[in-house]
């Protein structure tokens, strides 16, 4: 929640974000780009045609966006892609959103990363006040890493996981859960993230964008995925809040977390406290529904002023849910995850 002060501004004094279900917006993800160096079967097409430069918002656009969202309350925000590291000015965007935290309007900045420049970046990172990350791995076995992501290293991902742990980042491993392809590596993941402090939490695949497979096939239900840990591990449900969707059980032998986010069969936007920006300035209000406003356009004609006016706007228009049909062959949303980020 954020915290509203006596006179109806928030810390950072402005008024709070509350949409039309009385829910309050504290949560901002953004897309800073939409590239990125693999190309994960899920999530992307084998020849991907990515946006024009000139389409993605400059590093000033995104940081007066981005004050923008904090003055009015948001508290918590991620940055995706794409890969957000492979963005050339990353770390200048990174380093101003952290003035947002050092001054206290800002509780958490973190980052959703494929792992393959974190090598390189991990110590900025921690410098920049950085406390959490999430990395994307779906499997532990080189091959099939090469075959998922269709050009990645793991050797790569794994020594930037081992920078980031080294560098004093929380490290949580996001799996997408796939039928016949890590379904059986499941276990080894909770043991190889638990023995190491790190959480787990396994996605179900969403039907986002054109990809090359059926998306049926594949699809595994988290359901069934956790009655499977039930029969070898003893599961507690604790109340850990990341203020995100996923649910969590502690895992009583090894200690260590796995959340579960499911998307697809059961609905979490009661408590939905977030919207997403793109990196060519839309914001979606709902992952699963195509509602969007324009802030680059808002931006341009009104400056910041004009930002928060459409903010106001947001607010009215945000739906209540989405509803994504796990028997559908068609992509529910025609947007590519890369697009709106994770
Ligand atoms: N379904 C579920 N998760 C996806 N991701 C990308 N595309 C999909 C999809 N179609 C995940 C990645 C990463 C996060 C950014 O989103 O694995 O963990
Ligand atoms: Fe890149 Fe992440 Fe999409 Fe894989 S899932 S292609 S790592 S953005």
């Amino acid at each position: 929640m954020t915290k509203i002060t006596g006179n109806g501004t928030n810390r950072a004094g402005g008024t709070p974000l509350v949409d039309g279900f009385g829910r309050t917006v504290s949560y901002l993800r953004v897309s800073v780009t939409d590239r990125c160096d693999f190309r994960c079967t899920y999530c992307m097409a084998e020849n991907m045609v990515f946006l024009p430069k000139k389409d993605i918002l400059s590093f000033e656009e995104l940081a007066s966006i981005i004050d923008v969202f904090v003055k009015r309350g948001v508290t918590k925000l991620r940055l995706t892609g794409g890969e957000p590291l492979v963005r050339k000015d990353i770390m200048d965007l990174i380093n101003h959103t952290s003035g947002h935290l050092k001054n206290g309007e800002l509780k958490e900045l973190t980052l959703t990363s494929n792992g393959s420049q974190l090598h390189r970046f991990a110590d900025q990172l921690v410098a920049a006040g950085m406390k959490r990350i999430n990395v994307s791995l779906d499997t532990l076995n080189a091959e099939k890493f090469a075959r998922v992501t269709r050009r990645g290293r793991l050797e790569q991902v794994l020594e930037g996981i081992e920078a980031a742990d080294r560098a004093g980042l929380a490290i949580k491993i996001n799996m997408v859960a796939m039928r016949g392809f890590n379904d059986e590596e499941i276990v080894d993941m909770l043991h190889w993230t638990h023995e190491r402090g790190f959480d787990l939490t396994l996605i179900e695949e969403m039907p986002m964008g054109e990809v090359s497979g059926d998306r049926r096939e594949s699809f595994l239900p988290l359901r069934e995925v956790r009655d499977r840990l039930a029969e070898r591990f003893t599961l507690e449900k604790i109340t850990l809040n990341t203020g995100g969707p996923a649910r969590y059980v502690r895992v009583q032998e090894t200690g260590g977390r796995v959340g579960f986010i499911t998307p697809m069969s059961h609905n979490f936007c009661e408590s939905c406290n977030r919207v997403r920006l793109t990196c060519t300035g839309k914001l979606f209000l709902c992952l699963g529904q195509e509602n969007q406003l324009d802030l680059r356009t808002a931006l341009r004609a009104g400056g910041t002023e004009g930002v928060s006016r459409e903010l106001d706007r947001a607010m009215i228009l945000k739906p209540k849910g989405h509803d994504f049909d796990p028997t559908r062959i068609a992509p529910a949303s025609v947007r590519h995850m890369s697009v709106t980020g994770g």
